[in-house]
């Protein structure tokens, strides 16, 4: 069977879905690799690295499209509809197709997927379960999300992070608030530590406050505490009207103590809650910094803008695209270190191919299409 890694041709990205490393797993657990030429060229691997790890080099989309048994990607194809060039009409009959592909931001792939007969697994939509974990896409790179969202804080915030006594005087810590404590904004108030900076955080989930206090921030707690989520699928959800009326209000007063906003608070499959409006942006000091992690599904805060910087009195509320990108290196190596733990995991070692328990959890967790049916429960009405 043969593996192939396409190149990724959305904006803003700079990852692969494979490097030298895991090419060389692939080999040894019996598949041969091709790389799309200039695959690895956003994340600093040259064609050369990849063909001394044993893989032949395909010269475009289209050649490795047709040799590929199972496509390696990061984000969705593109498609004909978006303006192409189509990166799934070119896929062979039967392909398995793994990335972390979206689909409830691109729903009309799946009947595309179906049409061409794809098998098509979701890296983004695996199960949140210890066994899983090792294959998580979308934890590996919110971790990284979390990371880069307080440097480009640091980056655009007009005062120094860290207490510093000088002989000209002292300079106060910044005070970081971090909304919605999950993979990334754990990861956003471990790296405001890091710098010297005063944390602080809001998450709906109970479990939370001992981590967020475990990293040395402070868990501020929105009553009834009743209210909160228990773990479940460790996931949360919307809040009731009293609950979220009350979140706003301790929100906006810690906005007059805070210099920095993380926002990273998300309900799969909704609109990100919305946490500061237009108004609370006012209560933040001049110089203050938002950045909005959630913007793409909605933004927690009102004025974010994706892709933009947006100034309001004196505060910047920046919502970027795909910030794990911004470390193409880091976020290429772990996210192609879970591709190839779920790929081995699928691998049947004896035939040295792909053997599929469509019955498994992880599997329906993350199957939308197979045998020309889009067969993921929350998906079949797109068909
Ligand atoms: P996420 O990206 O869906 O949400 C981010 C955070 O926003 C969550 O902590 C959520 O509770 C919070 N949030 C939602 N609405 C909010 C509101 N109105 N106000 C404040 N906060 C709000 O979640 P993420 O980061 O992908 O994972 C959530 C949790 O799932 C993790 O912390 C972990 O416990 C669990 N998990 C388990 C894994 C495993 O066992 N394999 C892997 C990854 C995560």
């Amino acid at each position: 069977m043969k593996i192939g890694v396409a190149k990724e041709v959305r904006p803003h990205e700079h990852r692969v879905a494979a490097t030298p490393a895991s090419v060389r797993k692939y080999i040894e657990l019996g598949y041969a690799v091709a790389i799309e030429r200039g695959a690895g060229l956003g994340a600093y691997i040259a064609d050369e690295a990849y063909a001394a790890a044993g893989a032949s080099i395909a010269p475009d989309f289209a050649s490795l499209a047709a040799e590929a048994d199972v496509l390696l990607r990061v984000r969705p194809p593109l498609t004909a509809a978006e303006g192409g060039p189509d990166e799934i009409q070119p896929l062979k009959d039967g392909a398995v197709l793994i990335g972390m592909l979206q689909p409830r931001d691109y729903p009309a792939h799946l009947a595309l997927y179906a049409a061409r007969r794809v098998t098509a697994f979701a890296l983004d939509h695996i199960p949140r379960i210890s066994r899983a974990q090792a294959m998580d896409g979308l934890t590996s790179q919110s971790n990284l999300a979390g990371y880069k969202a307080v440097l480009a804080a640091a980056h655009e915030f007009p005062r120094a992070f860290p207490m510093m006594m000088t002989a000209g005087g002292t300079i106060a810590p910044a005070r970081v608030l971090v909304l919605g404590a999950g993979v990334a904004g754990l990861q956003a108030i471990a790296t405001a530590r890091r710098l010297g900076a005063v944390a602080s955080a809001f998450d709906v989930r109970a479990a939370v406050k001992e981590e967020v206090e475990s990293l040395g921030g402070a868990f501020i707690e929105v009553p009834p505490m009743e209210e909160m989520i228990k773990e479940t699928d460790g996931y949360a959800r919307e809040m009731s009207d009293a609950y979220q009326r009350h979140q706003h209000r301790l929100i906006a007063e810690a906005l007059k103590v805070n210099d920095i906003v993380i926002c990273s608070a998300l309900i799969p499959g909704r609109r990100a809650p919305m946490l500061i409006t237009a108004e609370m942006v006012g209560a933040l000091k001049p110089g203050s910094v938002i950045v909005d992690l959630a913007a793409a599904a909605g933004g927690n805060c009102a004025l974010s803008r994706l892709g933009e910087t947006v100034e309001a009195g004196g505060v910047r509320i920046i919502a970027p695209h795909n910030l794990p990108s911004l470390l193409p290196i880091d976020a290429s190596n772990l996210y192609a270190r879970n591709v190839l733990n779920f790929v081995a995991w699928l691998t049947d070692k004896a035939a040295k191919a792909i053997m599929i328990d469509w019955d498994d959890e992880i599997v329906r967790g993350m199957l939308l299409a197979r045998d020309g049916r889009i067969v993921h429960p929350q998906f079949k009405g797109a068909a």
